[in-house]
């Protein structure tokens, strides 16, 4: 029997260069779509598929991330008492919920396997989840619960991926399959922005995984890779060696926050994505337009 998938980690440790200026006071997970942070919608996702433990890698500045997820009892003394009872709800976001958050710094960005290794000791012996806090998914199930659920039929381990737009697979990783037969196939590799004309398939890892802890052995042990840094990417591959991976075709749209053409369409997705505010979205931007 698998073991379940309890806790998750969330790297924000990064240098976030493609969103400067805007990242340089504020952590680029703060950023906002539509009105709220890019990071409130993952953690959201996270408890949607069950996570209970929330592992944090954080980087030098970036204290404001731990606060968001805290009470402001100034706030919501104030909200409270003049009635504005939903905003209130919306301020809370996350904090009503049952659940532990973990924040562990990561003293110098060397790299998101770097990153991850940092919460070794907080995930122990389990599979545990990998999300990465730019990459945004507009799906109708969220995408780490369809990890998790893929994670709890076949075990192993899980990355999530999706067919990168034509022409643009050389910019990701990317996954080979095994075989090709439905959303949820046995890998036999990965590789980062292949040359083009060498992509050993279209789909591209897009930012959640269920891996088993023997990667941290592996990350323990590795040398730098592509970029100086200490890539996950290389010990997932030598995990491979030993153990099954399946990428999960899952069924959304990423967005890729940590890139400003990204956190436009996200903000334009999900501001379309919201009941109370797609009518009045739409109107201003078809009158943009
Ligand atoms: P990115 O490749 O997006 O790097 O990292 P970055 O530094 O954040 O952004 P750019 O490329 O300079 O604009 C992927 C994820 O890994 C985290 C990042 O925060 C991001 O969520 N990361 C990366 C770390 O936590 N630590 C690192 O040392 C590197």
């Amino acid at each position: 029997m698998t073991k379940r998938v309890r806790k998750a980690v969330l790297p924000v440790a990064g240098l976030g260069t493609r969103v400067l200026p805007a990242g340089k006071a504020t952590p680029k997970n703060l950023l906002n779509v539509v009105d709220r942070p890019i990071l409130a919608y993952v953690v959201a996702e996270a408890r949607a598929a069950g996570i209970e433990h929330l592992i944090f890698i954080m980087g030098r500045g970036q204290g404001a991330i731990e606060d968001y997820f805290d009470h402001n009892p100034e706030l919501e003394t104030s909200l409270e008492s003049k009635g504005k009872t939903q905003l209130l709800t919306e301020v809370l976001g996350e904090l009503g919920r049952p659940g532990e958050m973990s924040f562990v710094r990561q003293m110098a960005p060397l790299g998101l396997g770097h990153a991850v290794w940092c919460a070794r000791d907080l995930i122990g012996d389990e599979p545990f989840a990998v999300m990465l806090p730019d990459m945004l998914m507009a799906a109708d199930v969220p995408a780490l619960a369809q990890c998790v659920a893929a994670h709890e039929k076949v075990g192993g381990n899980i990355v999530a991926v999706e067919p990168a737009p034509p022409g643009e697979a050389h910019k990701y990783g990317i996954v080979s399959l095994e075989t090709s037969d439905g959303r949820l196939n046995r890998m036999t590799g990965m590789v980062e922005k292949p040359r083009p004309g060498t992509e050993p398939s279209n789909l591209f890892i897009s930012g959640r995984y269920v891996l088993q802890p023997q990667i941290f052995e592996l990350l323990g042990s590795q040398q730098k890779g592509a970029g100086g840094e200490i890539q996950l990417t290389d010990a997932m591959l030598r995990l491979l060696e030993s153990q099954s991976f399946h990428a999960l075709e899952y069924e959304g749209t990423t967005y890729d926050c940590g890139d400003k053409l990204g956190l436009l369409r996200a903000n334009v997705a999900f501001a379309l994505r919201r009941p109370d505010f797609a009518d009045e979205a739409r109107r201003a931007i078809q009158a943009l337009l």
